[in-house]
């Protein structure tokens, strides 16, 4: 694939590496060089000798002498190399992309990220050109809308639904544009989708596989580069994890971020961004100017852990992650119907943190919210702010279930349906014509 197409004019001048890592790798390893060439602070200084972390499990992770003199120095833009390599295996293990069996090995196609946020952040930075209009779902993440606001595009929005996003929805969409004007620079087809495949914030759907793949067709007749941010992966319902785009990626056009806060910690602040070498290579080019590398110590903490459990312990934890956010939401799925019913429709969410609530009586959630929250004491964020375009005013709140204690939660669905009867009896008529 050429991916010019879908680079802006930072991404296109941004090269793979400097030349100084170039020299400094071309003589790391030759026998009785005396390399003056690099800049790294002597490891005699650093002050942290060894270390042992205690899991809750009862298991410990030890990180001897020799591993923490590596993890407090300077290290590889793509990552602390043993942690990138787990990371490489775990890739090809749960998403085994087809367009990387042919591929060059020695080209990056996965590094290391501070989280997905930093990839897809980083991706957005590299593609978006001022004025571009990028798809995302409806509903989708608030921050990927506010990073698309930021970077001057123009969020597109394709309708979803309990299942994701609707393919026959970006196919109207679409429509506007014909595919054989993709690649004239002076048109303005879309080059760029961005989509939460599994456990969407806010609305909790997960896309099905052929729906994947009848996006992924469409994809291509447009030739549109796929940004799968997929943190809630694992955070599936139900032991079943659906296959993602980049496990039917057979063009190249998938560029995929992991993350590892929740199904670990988000306070290591560690991803995983998988894709075209060439593209991915930008990314690690930007990280390595501005950051260096993700935190060493956080990825070698993470690796021993992994190593640890074991790929069936592994497992095995991620299954029961899953389990307790599934609870979470029969908590409050039973909760809400308690509570709701006549007042607000909910689906129930496939996976995720978020149970996505419409408001049958109201159409603005957000004038609920700004009168109402403070004096019910219950706080839920206004469904507005999840789609493009802001200032309509939106029926839907997202309520999060996953730190809430299981008794809180019918209080909580309590406390919501006395805030909508109260708007609701202030001005009656208005509400009972109310259609939306
Ligand atoms: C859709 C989505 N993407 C990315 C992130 C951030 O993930 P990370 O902590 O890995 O940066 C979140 C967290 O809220 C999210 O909901």
């Amino acid at each position: 694939m050429d991916y010019r197409r879908f680079l802006n004019d930072i991404g296109m001048r941004r090269q793979s590496g400097s030349y100084l890592t170039g020299l400094l790798e071309s003589v790391q390893d030759i026998p009785d060089m005396i390399s003056l060439a690099g800049g790294l602070p002597n490891p005699s200084l650093f002050p942290i000798l060894s270390g042992t972390f205690k899991l809750k499990d009862g298991e410990e992770v030890y990180l001897d002498e020799s591993t923490m003199a590596e993890v407090q120095q300077y290290s590889s833009s793509q990552g602390y190399p043993p942690f990138r390599q787990w990371c490489e295996r775990f890739i090809k293990s749960y998403h085994d992309p087809p367009c990387w069996e042919n591929a060059d090995e020695s080209k990056t196609k996965i590094m290391v990220t501070s989280g997905a946020a930093q990839a897809y952040t980083k991706v957005l930075e590299m593609c978006v050109k001022e004025g571009d209009k990028v798809l995302v779902e409806i509903p989708t993440f608030s921050s990927a809308i506010d990073n698309l606001l930021t970077l001057g595009a123009e969020p597109l929005g394709v309708q979803g639904d309990a299942q994701g996003m609707i393919p026959g929805e970006l196919r109207s969409v679409m429509s506007k544009w014909r595919p054989q004007d993709a690649d004239d620079p002076h048109s303005d087809v879309p080059k760029l989708m961005y989509v939460i495949p599994s456990s969407n914030t806010p609305s909790g759907a997960t896309l099905p596989l052929e729906r994947k793949r009848e996006i992924y067709e469409i994809a291509r007749e447009y030739n549109l580069l796929i940004i799968e941010d997929d943190p809630y992966y694992f955070l599936q319902f139900g032991g079943r994890l659906e296959p993602s785009f980049l496990s039917i990626d057979t063009d190249g056009r998938v560029l995929r971020a992991d993350s590892f806060s929740t199904c670990m910690t988000p306070g290591l602040r560690l991803g995983i961004l998988s894709g075209p070498a060439l593209l991915v290579s930008k990314v690690q080019s930007h990280v390595s100017f501005s950051q260096e590398h993700s935190n060493n110590l956080a990825q070698a903490v993470l690796h021993k852990i992994f190593e640890a459990w074991g790929e069936q312990g592994t497992k095995k934890r991620w299954r029961e992650i899953s389990a307790f956010y599934e609870r979470q939401k029969n908590a409050m799925m039973s909760s809400a119907k308690r509570w709701l019913t006549g007042l607000a429709e909910f689906v129930e969410p496939q996976g995720g943190m978020f149970l996505w609530i419409r408001l049958t009586t109201i159409p603005d959630s957000r004038k609920l919210i700004e009168e109402k929250s403070l004096s019910h004491k219950i706080a839920m964020a206004p469904g507005c702010i999840f789609t493009p375009n802001r200032d309509d005013p939106s029926p839907y709140l997202r309520a999060n279930y996953s730190t809430i204690p299981i008794g809180q939660i019918d209080v909580a669905m309590q406390r919501l349906a006395e805030m909508i009867k109260e708007k609701m009896a202030s001005n009656p008529e208005a509400f009972r014509v109310s259609k939306f």
